[in-house]
């Protein structure tokens, strides 16, 4: 049966993780994979999450099916967690799905659904799974410029003149906050730009938000999809509980589809559910518990946003640590661009080559593209990664 295969693709991040775990050099690095690692070098389950878990393993009475959409508690805590008091709020529907890249995929699946001849616009670069699951949904893909290598800046001139262009038969898919890859956002002024033209050109606005509360706080990582929900008549919204909840390995997130009308928003759900349904029926619940539960506990979400403003404080004193280590190192700025950027990543300069050589001769891992995990830094490394950085020509 599966002679004719051909070989499959390895995965770019997941295969330097497996690489990571056989290399036995006792001082390897990894800052590839994207995790949040306290100084320990460890991926703490947070707090919050510790206790709520103790409470529903004394108190949940049954492991029976839930339902298509999941956790509709949680379903409305996230629409919250996002949407309150904005204009599209109201009309607001989330399904409960394995993560945000179950949520990618059913909204690609969804647009397919409803606009066969849609063209998906990504950044130049884009988190790397974005393509691969529109192109899966069977949509056409394409970039809009996004990055400027030298400056580590967004060319938000290039990307608005592209988003001008746009109709509406194109939906723009963008990061809500700390952009992966580059680390770098859009400005506020821009989100308005982008608010504006969705409305005069008819394209469908489509925001990614997986780390919610990792660059500038909660309320205001939400703000440029905000200013959108106060002022588009329609977007998609694929959002994540893996990193701001620590919850990677329990597949938590959302999509949440807002129609122009509530008819045609329950329409858009209803087929998501559908599509769920030849899937993978229903969505896992523990991890969906587990938020709804702190969430809607006071003293839970108080535990749950400090441990999270401490995690978000570390990745920018380490964010600051490593520029200065540079600029001590170098005697030159230009790695200052990791205290301009967000959340857990930057992108190097590095080259493929410089790459594998930090990999093979230093123990350093990054993944293709130069992509630096911050986040995934110990205090302690730093000066070996600077020096590894300068052996190899950084
Ligand atoms: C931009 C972006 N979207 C989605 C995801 C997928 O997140 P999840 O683990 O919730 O599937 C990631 C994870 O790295 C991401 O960076």
């Amino acid at each position: 049966m599966f002679e004719r295969l051909s070989a499959p693709k390895q995965d770019p991040i997941l295969s330097i993780s497996v690489a990571f775990k056989e290399d036995p050099r006792p001082n390897k690095i990894d800052l590839g994979i994207g995790v949040y690692r306290n100084s320990e070098g460890q991926t703490p389950i947070m707090a919050a999450v510790r206790e709520a878990q103790l409470v529903l393993a004394n108190t949940q009475q049954s492991k029976s099916y839930v339902g298509l959409a999941g956790d509709e508690v949680f379903n409305k805590a996230m629409v919250d967690l996002l949407l309150q008091g904005t204009k599209l709020h109201s009309r607001a529907a989330g399904v409960q799905t394995p993560g945000a890249s179950g949520a990618l995929r059913m909204l690609a699946d969804l647009l397919k659904q409803a606009r066969p001849d849609a063209t998906v616009w990504i950044s130049s670069p884009s988190y790397v799974n974005h393509r691969p699951v529109m192109e899966a949904a069977g949509l056409t893909v394409k970039e809009y410029p996004y990055f400027i290598a030298e400056t580590k800046a967004v060319d938000e001139a290039a990307m608005l003149a592209q988003v001008e262009q746009l109709g509406e038969s194109d939906v723009l898919l963008l990061h809500g906050c700390c952009h992966n890859p580059t680390g770098a956002d859009i400005s506020l002024d821009a989100w308005k730009r982008i608010a504006e033209l969705a409305n005069s050109k008819g394209f469908l606005p489509f925001v990614d938000i997986a780390y919610q509360g990792f660059g500038d706080g909660l309320m205001e990582d939400a703000a440029g999809l905000r200013i959108l929900a106060d002022s588009v008549e329609e977007m998609i919204i694929a959002t994540s509980c893996s990193k701001n909840f620590g919850l990677y390995r329990e597949r938590t997130g959302a999509a949440i589809v807002i129609g122009k009308t509530m008819e045609e928003t329950m329409k858009a759900r209803g087929r998501i559910l559908e599509m769920a349904r030849s899937t993978y029926t229903m969505p896992p619940d523990h991890g969906a518990a587990i938020v709804a539960m702190i969430l809607n506990n006071p003293q839970l979400k108080e535990t749950w946003l400090t441990e999270l403003q401490d995690m978000n404080a570390r990745i920018k004193r380490l964010r600051e640590q490593l520029a200065s280590a540079f600029q001590a190192a170098t005697g030159s700025d230009r790695f200052d661009y990791f205290k301009r950027h967000k959340g857990m990543f930057s992108v190097t300069s590095l080259s493929d080559e410089q790459i594998a050589t930090l990999r093979q001769e230093h123990g350093v891992y990054l993944v293709g593209g130069g992509r630096l995990n911050v986040a995934g830094l110990k205090e302690s490394d730093i000066d070996a990664v600077v020096k590894a950085f300068i052996a190899v020509g950084a």
